[in-house]
């Protein structure tokens, strides 16, 4: 995790770090800092245990000068605690004219700060970024040239980093290096970026270049250099960012979450559109590398993913068996990656990834393709590095998601599994073709039915401050009301600090049930009445259960449910839509009631204590 940005060009440096460090922020949020080179006063440092606004209160305090360039981070911490000497950046060599932001784990550096401590060198953090500023800074007083040395130490580095320096000596270059961590260039005019993910520059430059593994770049205001840790020169290639800068602003909202939930209709939309015609057929160019004989051959499918984008896969599951008849298993990417899992040429992975950076899912892709396995990605960020590793690339089109708890990045993960299922589903031809073309007009339906949610909340948003003292939460679903509990649970979780489960309903009665006692809460996801697989008098029945022995619950039912009130004390009512696609819906009231009662506790919704949005170490 932790952000990182890179500026080099006639702006106001520090205006470009410190918003694109804002935008960052999601990455970590544990401490943050800046270095830039001003003519006349050379190398400035400034950094600060906690947000990033203890950072920029300190800075109106003790304004820096103008400068061009400079580099800035924003800390999730591992080594060392998060203070502020352990904060990024570290400055290396003994007149500290070098300064290097890190963002990963280096492996070896205890070897390392060995050999120079062993030579002398004076530590002022316990970090192990710290090790490479002194080893670059003294590689550089031996050679006399920054790229050189530069890049004969990050050959001497293992584990995962992005490492961006500055030296005064040389203040006209950035110089970067990437392993296992992502990194991305912006290109703009007399002017460079550098960037964890492109939310960094989007709001000055769309032009972006997304680095290789083992690749160091050379980055001055005219002039972009790539190169292997090799040193041969490394082609790339320019893409444009689909990203609209407003959308990685707060724009009114109290939260970036309140923003991201409101986002959603436009979210499920964006997926959509291009890939459903108005018949129902699917178009899905992303996956033309698979030909009609590679989707028939395929005999079993590996959804991997972490977090809120594994219960996405576990709903895309129910869609992908039911329209093309080929199971689906769904792993979290760390248990499927370590227990020496079957996969075979005919498997098809399917990772499933907001950022595309969650180090988890990517050693499970690299280990399936290692197998031979065809990986295909759902991800939202372009230029991740999911996306380059992998054969093909659905991309969801959520937009940037700033806080760390997921939402509008669900729904399109969602939508887009549904997209994956009919597309299988077609072209498999297993089940009526009629039926998976009505389905698709359905699909078309969602947009405006999660606008229909959205104007509906009220009652839930009660709930949630009501609720604020509530010590624990349960959730029970059926079906893809199952995947849909386990996310409201987690939600509350993550942003409430409260005890929540979710639970298939089914299960209840194997154990959960011995949970509930008088006025405990539990919210239900009731599936629709008119489902031809008769799971609501399932439901129904399960609450009776649950009401008999005192629980309070919360049904979020869809309209026209003229039974679910009878049983429940509270019904949030959802649109009616397929039952397989209404997950989409009915999750989107335990966004809100989890925004809701964390706001009520008078927690920082967007950035829960202990999280990072994008966890890029194992
Ligand atoms: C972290 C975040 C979660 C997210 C998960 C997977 O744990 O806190 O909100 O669901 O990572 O992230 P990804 O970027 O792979 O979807």
């Amino acid at each position: 995790m932790c952000g990182i940005v890179g500026y080099v060009g006639p702006k106001s440096t520090l205006d470009v770090l410190l918003g694109g460090l804002r935008r960052l922020e999601y990455r970590g949020y544990d401490s943050a800092g800046v270095s830039i080179i001003a003519p006349g006063s050379g190398l400035q440092t400034r950094k600060k245990a906690g947000k990033l606004d203890n950072l920029v209160a300190d800075i109106e305090a003790h304004p820096l000068p103008i400068s061009h360039i400079g580099i800035g981070h924003t800390r999730w911490a591992t080594h060392g605690a998060p203070t502020d000497t352990n904060a990024h950046p570290h400055l290396g060599g003994s007149a500290s004219k070098l300064s290097l932001i890190h963002n990963g784990i280096i492996e070896n550096f205890a070897e390392l700060k060995a050999e120079l401590l062993a030579e002398g060198t004076k530590f002022s953090s316990e970090t192990d970024s710290e090790v490479a500023a002194h080893l670059i800074a003294r590689e550089y007083e031996i050679l006399g040239d920054l790229p050189t040395a530069f890049a004969k130490v990050v050959n001497r580095l293992h584990g995962a980093f992005t490492i961006l320096v500055i030296h005064e000596d040389e203040p006209d270059v950035v110089l970067a290096a990437r392993k296992n961590a992502p990194l991305v260039i912006g290109l703009g005019d007399g002017e460079n970026f550098l960037g964890s993910d492109v939310a960094a520059f989007v709001e000055h430059t769309r032009r972006a270049i997304s680095v290789g593994q083992d690749e160091i770049v050379i980055l001055r205001a005219d002039s972009v250099q790539l190169q292997s840790f090799a040193g041969a020169p490394v082609t790339f290639e320019e893409f444009t960012v689909d990203w609209d800068a407003s959308a990685a602003s707060k724009g009114g909202w109290s939260s970036f979450m309140a923003k991201e939930i409101a986002d959603q209709p436009q979210a499920v939309a964006d997926t959509l559109m291009g890939r459903l015609n108005s018949d129902g057929s699917v178009r899905l160019t992303e996956v033309d590398g698979l030909s009609v004989a590679d989707i028939k051959a395929i005999d079993r499918i590996i959804m991997v993913a972490c977090g809120t984008a594994a219960y996405a896969c576990d709903i895309a599951k129910y869609a992908i068996e039911k329209f093309s008849r080929i199971p689906v298993q769904v792993e979290l990417s760390h248990e499927f990656r370590y227990r020496d899992p079957i996969v075979t040429p005919n498997t098809l992975i399917v990772a499933v990834s907001q950022s595309g950076e969650t180090m988890d899912t990517l050693m499970a892709t690299r280990f399936a393709k290692e197998q031979g396995a065809k990986v295909l990605a759902i991800c939202n960020t372009q230029g991740a590095t999911l996306a380059r590793e992998s054969d093909a690339v659905i991309y969801t089109h959520a937009g940037p998601e700033v806080a760390v708890a997921s939402t509008k990045a669900l729904t399109a993960q969602i939508t887009a599994g549904m997209l994956l299922a009919l597309f299988l589903g077609q072209n498999r031809g297993v089940v009526a073709q009629e039926t998976l073309l009505q389905l698709g007009q359905e699909l078309l339906k969602m947009p405006a039915r999660v606008t229909k949610v959205l104007e509906n909340l009220d009652d839930v948003r009660a709930l949630g401050r009501e609720m604020a003292n509530a010590k624990s939460v349960l959730f029970l679903g059926r079906n893809v009301g199952f995947p849909v509990a386990m996310e409201g649970a987690l939600k509350l979780k993550e942003l409430a600090y409260i005890h929540a489960e979710g639970f298939a309903a089914g299960e209840l009665k194997h154990g959960p049930i011995a949970l509930i006692e008088e006025g405990q809460p539990v919210i239900v996801i009731v599936p629709s009445p008119r489902d031809a697989d008769s799971l609501h008098p399932k439901v129904i029945s399960n609450i009776q259960e649950i009401r008999a022995r005192g629980a309070r619950v919360i049904a979020i039912a869809e309209v026209g449910d003229e039974q679910v009130g009878h049983y429940a004390e509270h019904v949030i009512f959802v649109p009616q839509s397929e039952n397989i696609f209404s997950a989409i819906l009915t999750v989107i009231p335990l966004q809100v009631f989890a925004l809701e009662l964390s706001t009520a506790k008078g927690l920082d919704v967007d950035q829960p204590r202990n999280l990072a949005k994008s966890v890029t170490v194992e």
